[in-house]
């Protein structure tokens, strides 16, 4: 049932304050009356001495579910302390690459039936790899053959192009770094701004849909272009990624997530005056080295649209030579949530205007189940 919207996509977009709220829902608690905070993962209580004894953490997944586990990756190293390695499902399998006995991977999916995702898990468990899921369906292949998980509980997604799973992945996932990071006296500020920000997550993601319109002005412009490139990096490589195959997946526009720190070692040979770039500068400890980029950029008369802070048109926009999407502006490993929002709204947009099928892309299917 799609109520008042006209696609599942659009519908799925707009309920992230929701889907959001029900994957936090009874797992962040305030303790007591000094208010220290925590987090509850049931499905997991018993595992974390193990995991914490790991030698590291592997994040194993395909598409969007792969990119929200490298947004989630920067927060699980700095709390839990632990090496945490990428891995493509498929190209897992293609290596053969090397799993051990103190291994903890965690397979990450939407639809916990993805092929390739299912042949890596029983790969990591013939090597005597701890397994753990992150899945959106319960009883699904990957929550039943893991060790232990996490449902991210964002509910049904119908639309092919994954979008509120994508939000609550990330969610789950940052979730999980809190708490295997556990409470120590020298990380509780930190944790304690980032369970205030989940708190407060829904209310920031209601405040970014309202670029809706914006972002269909954006489409627009871009309806007949070839090709769009997103610039990002830190908590927003992630970003980049998922923003570009969103774009090209519905719109069928060419489009490739690049890390910006990559910049000069090709990309930068494509900037001219007509190639759109979306560029992700908003606030963390990367924004000046983001704010030389578009310098760089802009000295090749790159069209740039940057994604900034609230309150940062200035310091990013050269003079106003540059469109600024504005976001609201959360703890640095919260953002990818807020920062995917305008994207997935240019992906909807920029496939209605050009005429093609949001829900069922050509060619896709939303679990596949075949290698
Ligand atoms: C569970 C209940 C939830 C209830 C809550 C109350 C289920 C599915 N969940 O949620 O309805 O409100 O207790 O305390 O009944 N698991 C895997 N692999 C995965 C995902 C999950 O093995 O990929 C396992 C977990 O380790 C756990 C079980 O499935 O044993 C349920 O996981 P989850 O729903 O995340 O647990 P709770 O949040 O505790
Ligand atoms: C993109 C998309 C796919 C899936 C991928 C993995 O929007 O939906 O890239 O993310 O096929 O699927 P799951 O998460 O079900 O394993």
């Amino acid at each position: 049932n799609k109520g008042k919207y006209e696609h599942y996509m659009q519908k799925e977009i707009h309920e992230q304050p929701e889907s959001l709220t029900t994957t936090m829902r009874g797992r962040l608690i305030r303790r007591g009356s000094c208010k220290s905070k925590t987090v509850l993962l049931g499905g997991l209580k018993d595992h974390f001495k193990t995991i914490r004894r790991s030698r590291r953490i592997l994040f194993i997944g395909c598409g969007t579910s792969y990119n929200a586990a490298l947004a989630a990756r920067p927060i699980l190293e700095e709390l839990s302390g632990l090496p945490v390695t990428m891995e493509i499902a498929s190209d897992l399998l293609d290596r053969q690459g090397p799993i051990y006995r103190e291994d903890t991977a965690v397979f990450v999916s939407q639809s916990g039936e993805t092929a390739d995702t299912l042949q890596a898990l029983d790969y990591a468990l013939e090597n005597g790899a701890l397994c753990v899921g992150i899945t959106n369906t319960v009883g699904s292949a990957i929550a039943r053959n893991t060790h232990c998980g996490v449902h991210i509980n964002a509910g049904c997604e119908i639309g092919v192009a994954s979008t509120k799973a994508y939000t609550s992945q990330i969610v789950a996932m940052a979730m999980l770094a809190l708490a295997i990071g556990g409470d120590t006296i020298s990380n509780q500020a930190r944790r304690d701004a980032i369970i205030d920000g989940l708190y407060d997550l829904p209310n920031k993601v209601r405040e970014v849909l309202k670029l809706d319109q914006e972002m269909k002005d954006l489409a627009q412009l871009l309806i007949a272009e070839q090709s769009l490139l997103v610039f990002g990096r830190g908590y927003n490589y992630a970003t980049a990624l998922e923003g570009a195959l969103k774009v090209k997946e519905v719109a069928l526009m060419h489009s490739e997530g690049i890390l910006a720190g990559e910049m000069k070692h090709g990309p930068l040979a494509l900037v001219d005056e007509n190639l759109p770039i979306v560029v992700i500068a908003t606030r963390d400890s990367c924004f000046s080295k983001q704010q030389s980029v578009i310098q760089q950029l802009h000295a090749r008369k790159g069209r740039l649209i940057v994604m900034c802070s609230q309150g940062d048109a200035a310091s990013v926009s050269l003079g106003g030579s540059c469109r600024v999407i504005e976001v609201p502006l959360v703890e640095d490993c919260l953002q990818p949530v807020v920062n995917i929002v305008p994207l997935q709204l240019l992906a909807y947009h920029l496939t209605v205007l050009r005429g093609f099928n949001v829900d069922q892309p050509r060619n896709l299917a939303k679990s596949v189940t075949t290698q």
